[in-house]
């Protein structure tokens, strides 16, 4: 049995993770997937029940589940929150607590989809890029940090960029051994030519690409990468990067595939353990509305699928599922594009569920 942590969180979350819910359900009743859901308070929707974030009994259900699915976190009520009570921080310490230093971001563009995105459809038809982001490292945690006031009176923000080599190391090497079971192409990412940090992330790049002789290696500027992505983005396969450019860049190549709406991402660790979550935000502004797209989050379930729970044929089946929806003529608000029937988070749901009946 696998236990999974369902953590809906806050703004659009708690409604795009039902749908997942229901393809999850729907696997166990209909096809067989021995599992277990525990639901769990994260974010804001913590803070409001404990006064904080991310309470211990989360973090502790979190740490006894085979798989997490997460929705989002965050909102408006809580911006105004000292840092350590905002709903990013539980985000960022249950990355940390579990160790999942290796944050898988696919973005692939379903075929239905190529006029959904800005970019004309011979730039992105076909498109199928991994980027690897580091995720429990990096200028986002590195100490110290801070506000200070200096002698002048005036105050000076500052932040850390840290890497020690054995964690660009497992990140790297994560993103090499995925890239022998794709084409075979790892693009690294930083910026050596400003940052020492970099510099050294670099030199680890290379020393482990020795042993990958059968992947092809190429290293980008972080302003190049950034603007290749645009220009020609077939030219990549699988990139390796660190926490902040992958955080920026994985947005940006959200986007080429018509909407953020659409992608998903795994979070792992040395096991097979992972977080699961849509790669968008909570959306406040179309919260509770109905209106969220969850196709990112029940393709999360495929990932879970895939990495943690070793079920690569209902994987498959699941993003088979999403496929035939968007077949049938159905998008959510964010995939508008004027020919087809805008549809609601629910009727979306239902039907990736059907298709999974069928
Ligand atoms: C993401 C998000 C988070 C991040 C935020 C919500 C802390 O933007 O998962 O990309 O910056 O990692
Ligand atoms: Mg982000």
């Amino acid at each position: 049995m696998n236990k999974i942590a369902v953590l809906p969180g806050d703004g659009i979350g708690p409604e795009v993770v039902a749908e997942a819910v229901r393809v999850l359900e729907c696997l166990r009743d209909e096809h067989a997937l021995a599992i277990e859901l525990e639901y769990g308070l994260i974010g804001g929707a913590a803070y409001e029940a404990h006064g904080q974030p991310l309470p211990e009994e989360t973090l502790a259900l979190a740490r006894a589940a085979d798989a997490v699915l997460l929705g989002a976190v965050g909102g408006p009520r809580w911006e105004a929150l000292p840092m350590a009570l905002r709903p990013e921080k539980a985000l960022l310490a249950l990355r940390s607590a579990l160790g999942l230093f290796a944050n898988l971001r696919p973005a692939i563009l379903f075929p239905q989809l190529a006029s959904a995105s800005t970019l004309r459809p011979e730039v992105v038809e076909g498109l199928d890029i991994l980027i690897v982001r580091e995720l429990v490292g990096g200028i986002y945690f590195g100490e110290p940090r801070g506000v200070r006031t200096l002698d002048t009176g005036e105050r000076q923000g500052f932040n850390t960029l840290v890497y020690t080599e054995s964690e660009i190391e497992r990140v790297v090497r994560r993103a090499f051994e995925i890239a022998r079971v794709r084409r075979h192409r790892v693009c690294s990412v930083d910026k050596a030519n400003v940052l020492e940090c970099t510099e050294l992330w670099r030199e680890t790049v290379m020393r482990v690409a020795c042993e990958y002789p059968d992947v092809a290696v190429a290293h980008m500027y972080v302003d190049n990468a950034a603007m290749q992505l645009v220009r020609a983005p077939k030219q990549f396969d699988v990139i390796v990067t660190t926490n902040l450019f992958g955080d920026i860049l994985s947005d940006e190549a959200a986007m080429l595939t018509g909407s953020i709406g659409m992608l998903p991402s795994a979070s792992l660790n040395e096991t097979d353990r992972g977080l699961y979550e849509p790669i968008h935000g909570s959306a406040p502004d179309i919260a509770g509305q109905n209106l969220a797209n969850p196709l990112a989050t029940i393709l999360s379930v495929a990932m879970m699928l895939r990495y943690s729970l070793r079920q690569p044929d209902l994987a498959v089946r699941v993003e088979a599922a999403v496929s035939q929806a968007l077949d049938a003529g159905l998008r959510t608000a964010d995939l508008r594009d004027g020919i087809h029937e805008t549809v609601s988070t629910r009727t979306m749901g239902e039907a990736v569920v059907a298709a999974l009946r069928a």
